[in-house]
């Protein structure tokens, strides 16, 4: 049986957006899959009273299952009010991929969706994200479009000539397709290795420092749509204080390097009004349990590494709600 998100206490991105945009800051849209994650999330999120996007990828719908996800979501929204503080919660599909998967995702009560058709061709990208806002918005959910392609480590293309958003394309892009919002490229991308090393410099201390984010673009994209809201993707700043931890424990990362949090801090004032994290969660969680468990080895019991990366992920949240989005005091 379907189930509104309205039923499980949720809200979808639409006021949230528009209070965002009007107030420079952004909204933290955390990736979660399990327990551990939402506890973090919705501890720091009422702690720093921030709005808050829960944020789950097809692989981590399959990852939980869907009906304990829903229920998550639900518990959420009552955690938030035990711990003293009701917050907006956002229930947010990311990277969806097709019409099915969105269909099934607000029958589970998810509150907004991003069908990113990103990689197809501009005009079935126009027809696919169109059909998705015809279904969501029937059902009161938000909808995430997506032009122009992060680049990644692992794309050959080179993000300078061909992958950033084309700002004369958005206009007729959101026009035509009705979308709530757009993620944008403008030089971020997934995971924690977001540049080659030889396209950034080196500190004294051999710490990689990446290329700045395509801010020219950013603003002549607001320019073009005054006030509209604008995504980011690929916006972990993998701290090198969990890259050093991890190798200390063992870890090994290949050159990792990401988008330094003043640009982020940056961004957040403009119309970006969501900024998507997942990398410098899974860094910190990792990070934190590799230390317990190289420090205690006679430690079986996962609540004694699991609480600690909880912990860790909570403290990286609560900074980065005060100090990088500007979402505190917000909700
Ligand atoms: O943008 C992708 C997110 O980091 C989710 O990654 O598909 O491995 O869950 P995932
Ligand atoms: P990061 O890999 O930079 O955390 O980006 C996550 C993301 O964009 C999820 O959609
Ligand atoms: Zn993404």
């Amino acid at each position: 049986m379907a189930t509104s998100y309205k039923e499980l206490g949720l809200v979808n991105t639409k006021e949230l957006f528009a209070k965002a945009v009007k107030g420079g800051y952004a909204i933290p849209a955390y990736n979660f899959n399990n327990l551990e994650q939402l506890q973090a999330i919705i501890q720091a999120c009422v702690e720093t009273k921030s709005p808050v996007i829960l944020q789950v990828s097809s692989g981590a719908r399959k990852y939980a299952n869907a009906t304990l996800l829903k229920n998550l979501a639900k518990g959420a929204v009552e955690y938030a009010k035990e711990l003293g503080y009701s917050i907006p919660i956002v229930l947010h599909l990311d990277h969806g991929d097709s019409l099915e998967l969105v269909k099934s995702c607000i029958e589970g009560g998810f509150s907004s969706v991003m069908i990113d058709g990103s990689h197809l061709p501009y005009e079935e990208n126009i027809k696919l994200t169109k059909s998705v806002v015809e279904y969501a918005h029937a059902h009161d959910v938000t909808v995430e479009g997506e032009l122009g392609v992060l680049a990644g480590i692992e794309d050959e293309v080179v993000a300078e000539h061909s992958s950033y958003t084309k700002p004369e394309e958005v206009i007729d892009f959101v026009k035509r397709t009705g979308v709530d919002s757009l993620a944008i490229s403008i030089g971020t991308s997934h995971g924690a290795v977001k540049f080659k090393a030889e396209q950034c410099t080196r500190s004294a201390d051999g710490i990689l420092i990446p290329p700045t984010l395509r801010f020219d673009i950013l603003e002549e994209i607001e320019k073009k749509l005054p006030g509209f809201p604008i995504v980011l993707h690929g916006s972990s700043s993998v701290p090198i204080e969990y890259v050093r931890q991890l190798e200390k424990f063992g870890g090994k990362l290949k050159d990792p390097v990401g988008i330094p949090e003043e640009q982020l801090r940056r961004a957040a004032k403009s119309a970006v009004c969501k900024i998507n994290i997942d990398s410098d969660g899974r860094l910190a969680m990792t990070a934190a349990i590799r230390k317990v468990l190289t420090e205690s080895p006679a430690e079986f019991d996962p609540r004694k590494y699991l609480g600690p990366a909880r912990d860790e992920l909570k403290k990286l949240y609560s900074h980065k709600n005060k100090e990088v989005l500007g979402s505190a005091g917000r909700a």
